[in-house]
């Protein structure tokens, strides 16, 4: 590593940088509470920055704090984050303020090994409550950050392998420093989204593309090397298409399915032989692929879990994301149905 930046000026570098181009006026960075940064640390794990922008707003209308947000019931919470996906991380957020209400007083703690204690917080958000709650120093490595390290010391292996990450980890254990950790933290974020992007990084706006190991070896698209490819395995779904003068008919799903306590199109086993085929959709859940085949109804399928909706009341029920896509394509004026 001698060949690098002195730890000081990596950190200057990206500091400096932050301070100029970085990004400042996210709503979780104005006003900032640990509570605001949990929230949305947990919103961003899989879900980009301009998606969780309204969610979170709204989450902290209907939750303006973990109090609110433990005495709130668990479909309430569904509800709020219906359409995120990973309803996981909305049980873990919920349990989390459980936690922090019964245990902690209420209060989010500035220390690493009581806040890894708390439900659902991994080193990840443990180091960016620290560094972006606290401003104290807590040590963070999302994807971002793997793939600027691995380009900048060089660093190779499947980025998902364990070695590749500990590698990492090592590297940030070293760089991070013990002042303005929210300036770094937010650098390292910043500059792996703008400028340190997955294809076509713009390295020549990069504060450390000089000394970077896969920019000065051209090997600035072949870093971080692939995950070997895994077959994702494939779910076909089946789903009713029932609609008629009093609208279209949903089920809603139960509390441990995919899309927990979401109106849905009522699934099916098999389509009758008969049935007719109003549409497909594809959505990549994090362990499976759903292929899902939508078939006209043939007969009135309603039972007690189920009612109808109109066209009108859809925007005000929780649907899934990829199904909601589906449904107002399939109901919008240029599409096929008559
Ligand atoms: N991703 C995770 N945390 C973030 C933050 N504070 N700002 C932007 N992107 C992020």
């Amino acid at each position: 590593m001698s060949h690098k930046l002195s730890t000081f000026s990596f950190v200057e570098s990206v500091n400096a940088w932050q301070q100029q181009h970085g990004r400042h006026q996210l709503p979780w960075q104005l006003n900032v509470t640990p509570y605001k940064v949990l929230v949305s640390e947990i919103m961003l794990q899989q879900t980009q920055v301009a998606t969780v922008i309204p969610y979170f707003e709204r989450w902290m209308q209907n939750f303006p704090t973990v109090t609110a947000l433990a005495q709130a019931t668990e479909d309430q919470v569904l509800n709020c984050w219906q359409g995120l996906g990973y309803y996981s991380r909305a049980r873990n957020l919920h349990r989390a303020a459980l936690y922090i209400t019964e245990k902690l007083a209420g209060e989010i703690p500035a220390d690493l090994e009581q806040l890894r204690k708390i439900p659902g917080i991994g080193p990840y958000t443990a180091g960016a409550i620290l560094s972006f709650a606290f401003n104290q120093r807590g040590v963070i490595v999302d994807g971002n950050v793997k793939r600027l390290f691995a380009r900048y010391f060089g660093i190779r292996g499947p980025v998902n392998s364990s070695a590749f990450s500990k590698t990492v980890w090592a590297h940030a254990e070293a760089v991070t420093p013990t002042q303005n950790n929210r300036r770094f933290a937010q650098g390292l974020l910043d500059l792996g989204a703008i400028v340190c992007k997955p294809r076509l990084p713009l390295c020549e706006a990069c504060p450390l593309h000089i000394e970077c190991f896969a920019y000065s070896h051209n090997e600035v698209e072949a870093l971080p090397e692939k995950a070997p490819k895994k077959t994702i395995p494939k779910r076909v779904g089946h789903f009713v298409w029932d609609q008629n003068a009093d609208g279209l008919l949903l089920e809603q799903r139960n509390g441990n399915s995919v899309w927990p306590k979401l109106w849905a199109l009522p699934e099916i086993d098999s389509p009758a032989p008969s049935a007719a085929s109003k549409g497909e959709f594809h959505h990549q859940f994090s362990h499976y692929k759903l292929h899902a085949c939508i078939w006209r109804a043939e007969a009135d399928q309603s039972d007690n879990k189920q009612s109808r909706f109109t066209i009108d009341e859809l925007d005000t029920v929780g649907l899934p994301a990829p199904m909601r896509k589906f449904i107002e394509s399939a109901l919008s004026p240029n599409s096929d149905e008559s």
